[in-house]
């Protein structure tokens, strides 16, 4: 589905949304949703065991993930927070992996409890979950998140499996840990690794898949048979609309990572799990920021729109340089000036857009496309901005507050 068309046809119910709950405010589309969703089951329908995990992390609005596990999608959590929050909603422990690089006790004290699966993020960390399971009676569930040294090609912040990078377990240090990990009482399921996000190639996947693969079978040849290879999220999104993006689609992604799972199964002699935990492809195109223009500003150097979203609302163009092509709902035309669309932080870098052909005036609601990923997720007070409201258009069309607009009170509670 085009995104973009989708949001100019629901123009007339975006401005009333923003009349009526005001701005800024996120909206999400449930019909996106759940093609975005479909988009993976269709390509990857001709592997049998394959399972779709959402990583929460990209937008963990409680209502997102209900819909998101009523379509037989797991769940990804990073911290005791997102953990409660699939809990919550009833996921099955076994359909819920803990993936996090440092581990509170407490956190593994509420894995552990749950009956989830813990993905071991260092040697240290065996230790410590084998200490607090005994003091528990617990027997863990575990994988081993590994860090294949694989360039992903996308922005530094967001490759994760390079050498230099802070997640996992080096590769050369994966059977030792495996073994390590033999030795405690704890039940090995399976293999993990997420190598970045916004990735827009193959090569880096297959990569990544020959690597875990030549691990599994070394793992095999010592006697540990793992059940599931998880593979991690990554794949990119069109955040352009020029109408020329190449970028990797579900189906490609399938075609080079199924044939090489098939001959790590032919090796193996049983057939793994193959798991993949985006966010970005499942929820980025299916959000919208809504921001109304405060005032414009000309100056003798530059020109800009001010607005009421700031990196406040939606961090990624100030921490990523990420673009996300903004709309005026209350005027779509071209025009020939070009301007700085500005959060209302006191931070130069507070910028939302960056040199765009756009008319406004005060008042009108601008659409920033594409922020149902990490946008209200990474969300926070600063200046004390009260956190934006969340808006679900349902597939219904039914229009559903899925969390109010902070107010004031809430600043000083
Ligand atoms: C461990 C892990 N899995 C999955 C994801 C989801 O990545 P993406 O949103 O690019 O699909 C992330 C994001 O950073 C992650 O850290």
């Amino acid at each position: 589905m085009d995104t973009q068309k989708y949001l100019i046809e629901h123009k007339k119910n975006l401005l009333e949304i923003s009349e009526k709950f005001g701005t800024p405010t996120y909206v999400y589309f449930e019909e996106i949703l759940h093609e975005n969703v479909q988009k993976y089951f269709d390509a990857f329908n001709n592997y049998g065991k394959f399972k779709l995990v959402y990583a929460y992390k990209a937008n963990t609005n409680i209502e997102i993930c209900k819909i998101l596990k009523n379509l037989n999608v797991r769940a990804d959590v990073v911290s005791a927070g997102e953990l409660h929050i699939a809990k919550h909603i009833g996921l099955n422990p076994n359909d819920v992996l803990f993936t996090s690089n440092g581990k509170t006790d407490e956190s593994i004290e509420s894995a552990l409890n749950f009956g989830c699966i813990i993905n071991i993020d260092g040697f240290e960390e065996i230790k410590n979950i084998d200490e607090i399971s005994k003091r528990l009676d617990k027997k863990p569930k575990i994988s081993f998140r590994i860090n294949p040294e694989v360039n992903p090609h996308t922005h530094d912040k967001i490759a994760t499996g390079v050498k230099e990078s802070k997640f996992g377990i080096n590769i050369r240090q994966a059977i030792e840990a495996y073994k390590l990990a033999r030795e405690k009482n704890f039940e090995i399921l399976g293999i993990h690794c997420h190598i970045g996000s916004q990735i827009t190639e193959i090569e880096p996947f297959i990569e990544e898949t020959k690597k875990i693969s030549n691990i599994v079978i070394d793992l095999h040849e010592i006697g540990i048979n793992l059940k599931f290879v998880d593979l991690g999220g990554g794949l990119g999104i069109d955040y352009l609309h020029d109408g020329n993006y190449n970028g990797l689609t579900h189906n490609l992604l399938a075609n080079g990572i199924v044939p090489l799972i098939e001959n790590l199964n032919k090796i193996l002699g049983y057939e793994v799990e193959l798991l993949l935990e985006p966010g970005r492809s499942i929820v980025g195109n299916a959000g919208v920021l809504l921001t109304k223009v405060l005032s414009i500003k000309r100056t003798p150097y530059k020109k800009f729109i001010n607005v009421d979203a700031g990196f406040n609302d939606l961090i990624r163009p100030a921490m990523y340089d990420a673009y996300h092509k903004i709309l005026n709902l209350n005027d779509l035309s071209e025009g020939d000036e070009i301007f700085e669309i500005v959060g209302n932080l006191c931070e130069s870098g507070d910028i939302l857009g960056r040199a765009r052909r756009i008319v406004a005036k005060r008042n009108d609601i601008l659409a920033i496309l594409d922020t149902g990923a990490y946008g209200f997720s990474m969300s926070s007070n600063y200046n004390s901005m009260p956190k934006p409201a969340e808006i679900l258009i349902g597939k219904d069309k039914k229009v559903k507050v899925l969390r109010e607009m902070e107010n004031l009170a809430a600043l000083i509670r």
